[in-house]
């Protein structure tokens, strides 16, 4: 099943960064970092199924989105170094309202999470809360999972993703970290798609 994941970066930083300071200047990079990989890794290749946007909201000049696509992506390895560096490379282009290319399936703009959500509404927009339906019990289909990082996810940004959203659903009680999430939402999916091929 194709999938689109967003992680909404509270503080990740809008402009260059030091790539020896992920988790501290650059606002949790290392968390965005982690975000795309285990999106978009897995042993030995890349998911050809799955596009990432991540909003980062951090200074000086919030809002920027990156679009990673699955479909298109090069040159780029899993560790949270290369992703950043990548990054890096993307805060160095110019930035518009339109995604700019930066290399092959990594493009960036100045959306903002309206603007991203508006963009692939057409799909259903799935809420990830510890307190939401318990994804056992939710039929998924062409979804888009809306993430917070460590500080979660602010109320303004809430009432924008659940005036959208086809639903709200938990992993279980326990609060895990925002790439953890995602792994663990790929393994359901997969598993999901294997068992309705047989
Ligand atoms: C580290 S948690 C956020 C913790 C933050 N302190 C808070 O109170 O929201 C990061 C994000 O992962 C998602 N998340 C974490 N655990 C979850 C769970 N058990 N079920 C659904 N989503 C979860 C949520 O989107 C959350 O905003």
């Amino acid at each position: 099943m194709d999938r689109v994941f967003v992680l909404i970066a509270n503080r990740a930083v809008t402009a260059p960064f030091n790539l020896n300071d992920l988790p501290g200047s650059a606002g949790r990079m290392d968390i965005v970092c982690r975000f795309i990989s285990q999106s978009l890794f897995v042993s030995h290749g890349i998911r050809k199924n799955v596009t990432t946007y991540v909003i980062l909201k951090g200074p000086p000049d919030p809002v920027k989105s990156i679009r990673v696509e699955g479909t298109q992506v090069r040159y780029l390895a899993p560790d949270e170094r290369n992703i950043a560096g990548m990054i890096n490379k993307a805060l160095k282009s110019d930035v518009g309202k339109e995604w700019t290319r930066v290399s092959p399936g990594i493009f960036i703009s100045s959306k903002e999470l309206d603007d991203v959500l508006k963009e692939i509404s057409a799909r259903n927009i799935y809420y990830l809360k510890e307190t939401g339906k318990d994804i056992g019990n939710v039929e998924i289909s062409k979804p888009v999972f809306v993430i917070g990082d460590h500080l979660g996810v602010s109320e303004e940004d809430e009432k924008s993703v659940l005036a959208m959203s086809e639903d709200v659903i938990s992993l279980g009680e326990t609060a895990y970290q925002a790439d953890q999430c995602v792994t663990v939402l790929n393994y359901i999916l997969d598993r999901r798609e294997h068992d309705r091929s047989m």
